[in-house]
């Protein structure tokens, strides 16, 4: 048995707290089962790439925040070794804001410096050059900003010489296109001001507040400026579009099977035990293990996940998860996401119809 051989934390070193809790309202109906964290981006749970960053980053104690679909994370992420991280879990019983997740990970934390990290946040360049902006200068936070062309739409920072001098969610007029990425870095003056701000108008302790309180009692509030591609991914566009990013980067390699049929163009990943018949794949896309496609298009930007079934069908720019079964779709699926062990079929019984089981908060588009 291979045992690894994984230090306790040092005084200096970070720990990571990556928030996995909250509703998700966005991506419902998905969340109601299923935690937004764990929906599969180029068929990786998007958690995993935020795991990845801070492993990169060279942390090694994690906490990691859960709300009401936190079994399945437990399951999925386990004790982290996959990582060779060390994950606790911390259970929010509500998502109280983003400033209550750091209050609750208090006994976690204790006086260690850490990075908090949003779990549906992707950040390709990593966060290594973050982490150690913070150990050289040390400031008591630092927080990460990306130029946006429309900060009107995010948490926007003004600074003064690197220094944050104010934050101000959703300016009409803002004073930067500087907008707050989901990566902190704070020590334990945190807790001071996650304790003594106030919920707000939608009754959360938020985190810019708490990093304002810093701000307003003279603290030092530092700023690291990205300009690589990041995303928020708390809703089916930014999803679709992580999806786009990640895909482009894929190694092709097929482990699957193809029959002299199909055709296979550009950027293609096909797992084991995957069967494709009289269809053509054009990349970027990825097919999980076990999937049988039979005479279908699969266009740019799809993945799909484990144990799918498309047959006759066409679909592009889409998401599909495990288990789901596609036949007979007449036109083109395109920018959709379909959910765990789902079922679109072509009734072709007498009378035609269109029948429908949808569950709370379904969306269906038809031509
Ligand atoms: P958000 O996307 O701001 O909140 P949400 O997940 O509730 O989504 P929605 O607005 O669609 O309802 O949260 C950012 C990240 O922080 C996400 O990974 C969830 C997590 N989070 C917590 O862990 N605890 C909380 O109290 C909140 C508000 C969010």
């Amino acid at each position: 048995m291979k045992i690894s051989k994984r230090k306790t934390t040092r005084k200096d070193e970070l720990k990571g707290l990556i928030l996995a809790g909250g509703k998700g309202t966005r991506l419902r109906p998905i969340t109601f089962t299923r935690a937004k964290q764990l929906i599969p981006v180029a068929n990786k749970p998007i958690l995993f790439y935020g795991l990845e960053s801070l492993q990169q980053a060279g942390i090694q104690d994690v906490g990691i925040i859960i709300g009401e679909n936190g079994d399945e994370i437990q399951t999925e992420v386990g004790d982290g070794r996959r990582w060779n991280l060390r994950v606790s879990y911390i259970h929010q019983p509500e998502p109280l804001g983003l400033a209550h997740a750091v209050k609750i990970a208090r006994d976690f934390l204790g006086d260690s410096s850490f990075i908090m990290y949003l779990g549906d946040n992707i950040i390709k360049e990593g966060i290594r050059a973050f982490t150690e902006r913070f150990q050289e200068e040390k400031p008591d936070a630092l927080i990460l900003l990306s130029p946006v062309k429309d900060p009107q739409r995010f948490g926007v920072a003004e600074l003064k010489g690197g220094r944050v001098i104010r934050l101000i969610e959703k300016p009409k007029k803002p004073p930067s296109n500087l907008a707050l990425v989901g990566a902190y870095i704070f020590n334990s003056s945190i807790f001071e001001a996650v304790n003594a701000i106030k919920p707000s108008w939608r009754d959360e302790l938020e985190i810019t507040d708490a990093i304002q309180f810093l701000i307003d009692h003279r603290r030092k509030v530092s700023s690291y400026i990205i300009q690589g591609w990041w995303k928020d991914t708390g809703k089916l566009e930014d999803l679709l579009e992580a999806n786009r990013i990640m895909l482009e980067d894929i190694q092709p390699k097929c482990l699957g099977e193809v029959d002299s049929d199909s055709t296979i163009e550009g950027r293609v990943v096909i797992e084991k035990g995957s069967h494709i018949s009289s269809s053509l794949i054009r990349g970027p896309a990825i097919i999980g293990e076990g999937v049988t496609i039979h005479h279908t298009y699969i266009g740019p930007f799809t993945s799909v996940h484990h144990r799918v079934t498309i047959q006759d069908s066409e679909i592009e720019h889409s998401i599909v998860l495990e288990g789901s079964q596609i036949q007979g779709i007449p036109g083109r699926i395109s920018d959709s996401l379909i959910g765990k062990d789902c079922i679109l079929t072509r009734n072709t019984a007498k009378p035609l119809r269109h029948q429908f089981v949808l569950g709370e908060k379904s969306q269906v588009s038809l031509t």
